[in-house]
Parts: structure tokens; C-alpha cells; sequence
């Protein structure tokens, strides 16, 4: 697989989840990285490692400020952007929010970006941005009616992305995220994603919520295959490949009720007790789609994107790194 080596790489949200994750396999790597933060929902506990690295450089900054992404691009080869407000229903509450982030601070790094003739733009986009359209594998190309002010603003950056490579010496690559996990993801607060609140609740040997009957599915991806996707985007040289949105998932179904079912048994080998807890089912939540299951043809063949980590195996590294964090 190719990896990024030698190079000067800005990750913005660099402190959240995926952010710190891909700054720490880049200096592994060896390159120089420069993370671009303002901690609205990133955490120093996972970037705090990196902090004595000398090749590696917090700004804490915001999208939204100009001047911070003017600072941030000097001297960089690839961007790869991951700074946003993430969650559904945190948009549904505060979509003015969501905007001024999601849309607003994604224009001015692109821009920047574009004025700093960085080598190649590559974006967080979402699974989100395919609203209710019903057929499944989700094929990048068919699209239905968007859910929520969330979905409005990815699916604005894919087409902010498309407009910029056309007007600006600029080349971007989208990477739809399918229900991203692993380690340094958040837990805690209402706006926690699903694998990482059941597991904080079962370890709590607390009764997790279920939103619906537990029979949507998701197509859970785990961090690295993330990673190698961004790898792999920020690399590609056909031009086939470039100014193009792509999935990135595993490509695999699990419906609610089987990822219950599957923490219950890993978790079992920490603590037997967590076999007897039930879940609490609850009302579907608004915004939500029922189903997310994606093709990767497009990704496995213009990228060369190949998934290493099924649900099963993803989920046991995740598991071992939360129960030493949470215990
Ligand atoms: N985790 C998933 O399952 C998933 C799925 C689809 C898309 N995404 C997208 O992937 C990206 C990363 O998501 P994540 O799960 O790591 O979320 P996260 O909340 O852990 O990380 C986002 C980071 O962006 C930073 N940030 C927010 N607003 C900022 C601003 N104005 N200026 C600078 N930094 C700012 C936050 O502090 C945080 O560190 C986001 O764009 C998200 O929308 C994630």
C-alpha cells in the first residue's frame, strides 16, 4: 500500500477522533505534521503524545479564521481535512453551527489551500450526504433526499471541492465515511456515536439506548482502513482518480442488534457480568437513515483501496484499548 513519506501534512481536527489517529501514523511515517485545532469537540488527551514530537506542530486555531488557515498551509504538500461539527442530531439542534463550521471553515481552508498550491485537498465527506435514497450497496453516484443540516453541509463541501478544482489550481479527493470507529473516540455526551456509548455503558454495566427496534444497519469501518484511504487519496496520481468522491467502509452489514450482540461477547472476556445486561430500546431518532451498507468498487479501483479490518476484527483492538482507558 502506498504511504505518505517525507512530506509536510496538515490535519485539520487533528485532536479529534480520526485526526489524531492519522497525525500519529504520519509521523510514524515520517513526515512533518501540523495539526489545526480549535478543541470544540477534540481532546489534548489524544494528541498529548505528539506534543514533545519535533516534527510535529499544534496550531490551535479555527477553520473559521482566515488568518489561522493562511498559517496553517504554508509549506504544505497535503491537506487532509477532518475538522467539522460532526453528529446529526448536534445539527438538527444548532444548524446555524453546523453551517458556519461545516461549510464556512471548509471554504476558507479550501481556499487557503488553493492560494498555498498545497499538492492535493483530500476532505471528510459522509455516508449522510445519500439521504433516503433506498437501494443498497450505496453507489457514489446515486444519491436521494438529504436528512439533516449535516448531510446539507458535506454534501456543499463535495460540491465546493468540484467547483474549486475547476476555478483554482486546486486538486481534491472526498472520502465518504461509512460509521467510523476505534481508539480516541470520544465516549461521553449526547452526541457520542453508537459503538463507542454502548461500550462505555456495558462497561459501566449500564443499560445502553438503542434509538428503533435495533434492526438499522450500519456499515461500521474501523480507523485504519480510514487512514489508508486517506493515504491512498492524497497519493493518487491518474487523473481519473483526482476531483472525485469516494466510499470509505468496509463494505459490510450489521444491523444494531448484532453490534450489541458482539460487544456483549468481547466484553464477556473482561467482565462476565455484562452478558446480563439488556438494552433499552427507545424512539428511532429524526435525521437518522435506516440503512448504510456502501460499495467500495469505485475506491478499490481508482484508489487501490483494500479494507483489512472486518467488525469482528476491528471491534477486539477497540474493545482491548477502551477497557484500559475506562476501567
Ligand atoms: N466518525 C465518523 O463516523 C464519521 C463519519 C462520517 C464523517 N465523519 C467526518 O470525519 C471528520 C472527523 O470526524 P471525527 O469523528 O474525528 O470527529 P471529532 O469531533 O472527533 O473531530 C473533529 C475535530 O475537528 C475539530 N474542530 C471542530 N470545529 C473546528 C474549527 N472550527 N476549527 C478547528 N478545528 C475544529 C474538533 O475540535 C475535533 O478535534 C469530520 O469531518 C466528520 O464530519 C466522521
Amino acid at each position: 500500500m502506498q504511504k505518505i513519506i517525507n512530506s509536510q501534512v496538515l490535519v485539520t481536527g487533528g485532536a479529534g477522533f480520526i485526526g489524531s489517529n492519522l497525525c500519529e501514523t504520519l509521523l510514524a511515517q515520517g513526515n512533518e505534521v501540523v495539526c489545526l485545532d480549535n478543541f470544540a469537540t477534540g481532546k489534548k488527551e489524544n494528541i498529548v503524545h505528539l506534543l514533545d514530537n519535533k516534527h510535529f506542530r499544534l496550531i490551535e486555531g479555527d477553520i473559521c479564521s482566515s488568518e489561522d488557515c493562511k498559517k496553517a498551509v504554508q509549506q504544505i504538500d497535503y491537506v487532509l481535512h477532518q475538522a467539522a461539527l460532526g453528529s446529526v442530531p448536534r445539527s438538527i439542534k444548532n444548524p446555524m453551527a453546523t453551517n458556519e463550521v461545516n461549510v464556512g471553515g471548509f471554504v476558507n481552508i479550501l481556499h487557503a489551500s488553493a492560494e498555498a498550491k498545497v499538492k492535493r485537498f483530500v476532505y471528510a465527506s459522509s455516508s449522510s450526504v445519500y439521504g433516503d435514497y433506498p437501494h443498497l450497496p450505496k453507489i457514489e453516484h446515486l444519491t436521494g433526499n438529504l436528512l439533516s443540516p449535516y448531510a446539507v453541509s458535506k454534501y456543499a463541501n463535495e460540491l465546493y471541492a468540484q467547483v474549486f478544482s475547476t476555478l483554482y489550481p486546486i486538486q481534491c479527493i472526498g472520502l465518504r465515511y461509512f460509521n467510523v470507529y476505534g481508539k480516541n473516540q470520544h465516549p461521553e455526551g449526547e452526541y457520542s456515536a453508537v459503538i463507542p456509548r454502548f461500550i462505555r455503558q456495558l462497561i459501566r454495566n449500564e443499560s445502553p439506548v438503542m434509538f428503533g427496534n435495533g434492526e438499522q444497519s450500519r456499515d461500521f469501518t474501523y480507523i485504519e482502513d480510514v487512514i489508508q484511504a486517506n493515504q491512498l487519496a492524497a497519493l493518487a496520481s491518474s487523473e481519473k482518480a483526482v476531483n472525485q468522491v469516494y466510499n470509505v467502509a468496509y463494505s459490510g452489514r450489521t444491523s444494531l442488534n448484532e453490534l450489541y450482540k458482539l460487544l456483549v461477547e468481547l466484553l464477556a472476556n473482561f467482565d462476565e457480568k455484562i452478558t446480563r445486561i439488556v438494552p433499552t430500546y427507545a424512539a428511532t431518532r429524526a435525521g437518522d437513515v435506516k440503512h448504510s451498507f456502501a460499495s467500495i468498487e469505485k475506491a478499490r479501483e481508482l484508489l487501490g483501496y483494500q479494507p483489512t479490518h472486518s467488525i469482528a476484527q476491528g471491534l477486539k483492538n477497540t474493545i482491548d484499548w477502551y477497557w484500559q482507558v475506562l476501567k
